[in-house]
């Protein structure tokens, strides 16, 4: 179940290190990203390896999906450089927890730690957002980011019709289109500066395919249709109001190719100017390893209860933060109970087609030397 963090507002993943127990498709995403960024860090220029080599992995959450894409890019450069001071800065919101992620990157969890392997390794902490800076000028080698860029910097309007993007219609639609041409703008312009000369950017991003599928979205039964449906339900059944529906609106986009891309290909882009240029872009499809093991054991049961954590753990915050603080915390919990539950008690009594793939946009951006 996910442990919410009565204090936050916004968005949080679930915290006590539950989010990586979670969300092993999340480590899939960047298991299967692994061989792009070993293959970053070797076409890094020798001049760039001088003084250390930097990795930051932005939206880390607490850490534990990356430990091992971590351990094969230390090891990585070790080859190139053996003994090279590496820096990993692992960056996320302020209110993420913390605990968690020192507790999986020092080895006092669940996790083996790559600590014990070298010498020479420096993981670093960083609650500044990544649409500032976060850290010196000309001082980082691979910039990493998996599944949090979609996270706007603000949510620029409620949705009247639906709690996400994906649903919206017309001058809404618009409005995120453009907060989200303005934020993946802002998001490399700070990368930019970060970036010592020839150093890369190794982005995994949810995304629209070219065949329109998203999160959740792949030919069964849409996620984020699930996620309204239930709650217009609340809405009908008086059990929250309008209002508090509306403020479910979650602060997310997700771009096409097209829009990931277009800064980085054309010369009157402010980030094109900054020295950013576009390597390489592809959409992959992870599939929901809850669902896929429910093709295995056929128990709709064990799925629902396997699945329902996962969304969860990344939109439970969003979700109560909408309730009025007009309601005792009891009743905010027990509707966030009841929804939790109602989606499980879906699954369960009818499985087909349910599932969470991942859609995600491969980009390597390269910064010119
Ligand atoms: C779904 S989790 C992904 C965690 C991990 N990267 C992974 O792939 O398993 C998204 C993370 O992005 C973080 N996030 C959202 N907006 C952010 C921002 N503006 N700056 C830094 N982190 C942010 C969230 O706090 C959350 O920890």
């Amino acid at each position: 179940m996910g442990i919410f963090n009565a204090q936050s507002e916004g968005i949080t993943m679930s915290g006590g290190g539950l989010y990586s127990l979670a969300t092993v498709g999340a480590k899939h995403v960047i298991d299967a990203a692994t061989p792009l960024v070993l293959d970053a860090i070797n076409a890094l220029p020798e001049s760039s390896l001088k003084t250390g080599f930097t990795l930051s992995d932005m939206g880390c959450a607490d850490a534990g999906t990356s430990l091992s894409m971590i351990t094969s890019a230390i090891e990585t450069v070790n080859q190139r450089v053996p003994d090279l001071p590496v820096s990993i800065v692992y960056t996320d919101q302020p209110r993420n927890d913390f605990n968690a992620l020192i507790t999986n990157v020092y080895g006092l969890g669940p996790f083996e730690t790559y600590l014990d392997d070298r010498k020479n390794i420096f993981p670093l902490v960083s609650g500044t957002s990544f649409y500032r800076q976060i850290i010196p000028a000309e001082s980082l080698n691979i910039g990493f980011s998996a599944t949090a860029m979609h996270w706007l910097s603000q949510k620029v309007c409620n949705i009247s019709n639906h709690v996400q993007a994906v649903g919206a219609k017309g001058e809404e639609l618009q409005v995120f289109r453009q907060q989200a041409h303005k934020d993946w703008r802002q998001i490399l312009i700070h990368r930019a500066r970060e970036l010592k000369p020839g150093g890369k950017l190794v982005l995994i991003n949810f995304g629209t395919d070219e065949q329109g599928r998203y999160l959740g979205n792949t030919g069964g039964v849409n996620m984020f249709d699930t996620f309204n449906q239930i709650w217009q339900s609340f809405v009908d059944d008086k059990r929250v109001s309008q209002e508090e529906y509306q403020n479910m609106t979650l602060p997310q986009y997700y771009n096409s190719v097209e829009e990931f891309s277009a800064p980085l290909l054309k010369s009157d882009e402010a980030v094109y100017q900054a020295g950013l240029r576009l390597d390489h872009i592809d959409t992959r499809i992870v599939k929901c390893p809850y669902a896929e093991d429910f093709k295995l054991h056929g128990d709709s049961i064990r799925f629902a209860r396997e699945y329902i954590p996962t969304i969860r753990s990344w939109n439970e915050s969003i979700f109560f933060n909408g309730l009025s603080s007009d309601r005792p915390l009891k009743e905010r919990r027990e509707l966030i109970e009841d929804y939790y539950g109602t989606y499980r008690t879906m699954v369960e009594n009818n499985p087909e087609g349910h599932g969470m793939d991942y859609v995600h946009a491969y980009t390597i951006i390269s910064k010119v030397e």
